[in-house]
């Protein structure tokens, strides 16, 4: 067989065999296929698409690619949940204890923040101590004693996803509903959860624009969970504004914090609920969505998710009570970006916010770009809420007067207010 062919196949809109895709996984991840043929497969696939028979072949390929997690040495039913991506994304970090405390236990690999949108891993990086490696056997112990672990993906796991992931990054493939549903289900797969469910965003901030086409690729996805024999849930939530108020590491982690004491922002409260409701109804712990909701409420109440988040940071070595007295490391500077009249505030671009926050030093330019965890942008109003002339509607957090300088040209163009709010979300 060879590369080219197999590219000028998919160029053409032909279906490939599952042999071709074994051949095209196998052969990139022993570096056999050099990244720039790669990129113009990809590029075919984004052009042509693939057909479910070919994204469930392309899945499985790629989630046999290297080592594979066996959570049933555990016993229980594991459910996992993974985001196809956000801005002020920070669902992760509430569901694992909110779950966690209902009694389904989560055992999750996350990612680290690419492009304009954030990643739990560089989130849990910003409290200090916090150790986002664990071996496999430390790993289990953890789930197994606290019901909680949270890792980032480790050496040899879905190695197929990682290059090809970087590759499509800077080739312009990421928007494509066969590469990012094998990607995401391929770590799914090999991260050994029985139960699966999906936050499947669209909007500005989300790499799917529209809700038609997050719905197609939830299909996908969800077709691919059965066909491979794991219980999969899919959500649709809209990402056309940043979830919550905070936008980078640091910031987030605090608002988490607040969420889990009961001071939530409600978009991101009714996310979580959601969510975590379908996780558990899929831990099979609840029979229904409301019983769900209900279970998760109780537990951000009694404290009782508040608890598990903290024995859960001291747990991986973090210092729960820097968290807990707000003692993270946040930028020196911050800086209001003023009303400039009274009236709603406009929608943001949830996607600007996305790329503000990373010209700030929240987010990565390329995977090996080092992050700034303080840095970042805190929606002081969001869309729809009365703003007063001379108040503030951003703040920005930076610790690099350059890159502050270009984020307040960027987040000027970003703020309006008008003085009709009846068409605006509150
Ligand atoms: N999240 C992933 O894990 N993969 C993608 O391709 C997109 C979002």
């Amino acid at each position: 067989m060879r590369m080219v062919d197999l590219i000028e196949k998919k160029r053409d809109g032909e279906p490939l065999t599952k042999q071709e895709i074994r051949f095209i996984i196998n052969g990139y991840v022993k570096g056999d296929i050099p990244d720039y043929q790669m990129s113009a497969w990809a590029m075919a696939v984004f052009f042509r698409g693939m057909s479910l028979e070919e994204t469930a072949e392309l899945t499985l390929s790629m989630a046999n690619s290297g080592d594979k997690l066996d959570l049933s040495t555990l016993g229980g039913r594991f459910v996992d949940k993974h985001s196809t991506g956000g801005v002020g994304d920070k669902t992760t970090l509430l569901l694992g204890p909110m779950v966690a405390a209902c009694g389904v236990p989560v055992a999750k690999m996350s990612g680290r923040g690419l492009g304009h949108t954030g990643g739990t891993i560089d989130k849990l990086s910003s409290i200090p101590g916090f150790r986002v490696e664990l071996e496999q056997d430390q790993f289990l112990s953890q789930v197994k004693k606290i019901g909680l672990a949270v890792i980032s993906q480790t050496g040899n796991l879905v190695p197929a996803d990682k290059k090809l992931y970087a590759l499509r990054d800077v080739t312009g493939t990421v928007s494509s509903i066969p590469l990012i549903a094998s990607s995401v289900m391929s770590k799914k797969i090999a991260a050994g959860a029985q139960g699966i469910v999906l936050d499947v965003k669209y909007g500005s901030g989300a790499f799917m624009k529209t809700v038609e086409d997050a719905r197609k690729l939830a299909r996908t996805m969800v077709d691919i969970g059965k066909a491979l024999g794991r219980q999969t849930i899919a959500v649709l939530s809209n990402m056309s504004q940043p979830l919550g108020r905070a936008v980078g590491n640091s910031l987030e982690v605090l608002e988490v914090a607040d969420a889990l004491q009961g001071k939530g922002p409600k978009d991101l409260m009714d996310v979580c609920f959601e969510l975590g409701a379908w996780m558990l109804v899929a831990g099979d712990s609840v029979a229904n969505v409301g019983e769900g909701k209900k279970c998760l409420r109780h537990s951000i109440e009694t404290g009782a998710a508040w608890k598990k988040f903290l024995a859960f940071v001291s747990e991986q070595g973090g210092d729960a009570e820097a968290v807990a007295s707000r003692r993270l490391n946040i930028a020196p500077w911050n800086l209001p970006i003023l009303a400039s009249e009274s009236g709603y505030v406009q929608p943001f671009d949830a996607h600007k916010i996305g790329i503000l926050a990373m010209t700030l030093g929240a987010g990565r330019v390329t995977k090996e770009s080092p992050i700034d965890l303080g840095t970042g942008v805190m929606l002081v109003k969001k869309a729809g809420e009365w703003v007063e002339a001379g108040e503030p509607i951003l703040e920005l957090y930076g610790s690099d007067k350059e890159k502050l300088a270009e984020g307040i040209l960027l987040a000027k163009e970003l703020v309006s207010v008008s003085s009709d709010g009846s068409e605006l979300p509150s």
